[in-house]
């Protein structure tokens, strides 16, 4: 398998859940066009799919892009047109997460009954639902390919087998850095 093999895959279960968010933001926007007042919105969906966003699509997924592939890609003599690419793919990334902060706080307010929050709230769901896919598109048929070029077949075993330890080790820095932010909260040392 090629290294974009596994990147690859994991776009296909981004799209799955960005799907399921459009649906709940299409479902939001349907009750506030009929009474905003009756426009419920799932707290729970939403954390569930901030963890998603930040712990599967960026860390685990723009993390092997940007910390293995694009790192080895950088140390080539990339086409201008592939490295501008690459640079935009990189502030799309950043754009993602800002936006996926965004989306917490937007809860968070409306959560509190801010005025505006819920607007805010489905503004920022638009924008990531209208987002993944095109960044998927860019990377899966206009990127990823074409770069293969730029390696031979050990350098692309080397970066496939990168990718897999970077899998392994994820695990377990997501939950070590649970525990750490827990025993911060609570005041207690760790072991
Ligand atoms: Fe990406
Ligand atoms: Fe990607």
């Amino acid at each position: 398998m090629q290294p974009i093999g596994p990147l690859m895959i994991e776009h296909r279960l981004i799209e799955r859940l960005l799907l399921l968010v459009q649906r709940e933001f299409q479902r939001i926007r349907d009750n506030v066009a009929v009474d905003p007042e009756f426009a419920f919105v799932d707290p729970e969906f939403i954390d569930t799919a901030v963890d998603f966003i930040r712990t599967y699509a960026d860390r685990c997924h723009h993390g092997k892009e940007e910390d293995i592939l694009f790192k080895a890609l950088a140390e080539k003599d990339l086409s201008p047109e592939h490295r501008g690419t690459m640079e935009d793919l990189i502030k799309e990334h950043a754009w993602a997460r800002e936006t996926t902060a965004g989306l917490v706080k937007a809860k968070d307010g409306y959560l509190m009954e801010k005025p505006g929050a819920l607007d805010d709230l489905m503004d920022h769901l638009e924008k990531l639902v209208e987002f993944y896919p095109r960044h998927i598109d860019k990377e899966d048929k206009h990127f990823f390919i074409p770069c293969m070029t730029y390696f031979s077949e050990a350098e692309q075993a080397d970066l496939l087998a990168r990718m897999h330890e970077f899998d392994r080790l994820l695990i377990h820095e997501k939950y070590r850095g649970l525990v750490e932010g827990l025993e911060q909260r609570r005041g207690c040392k760790s072991c």
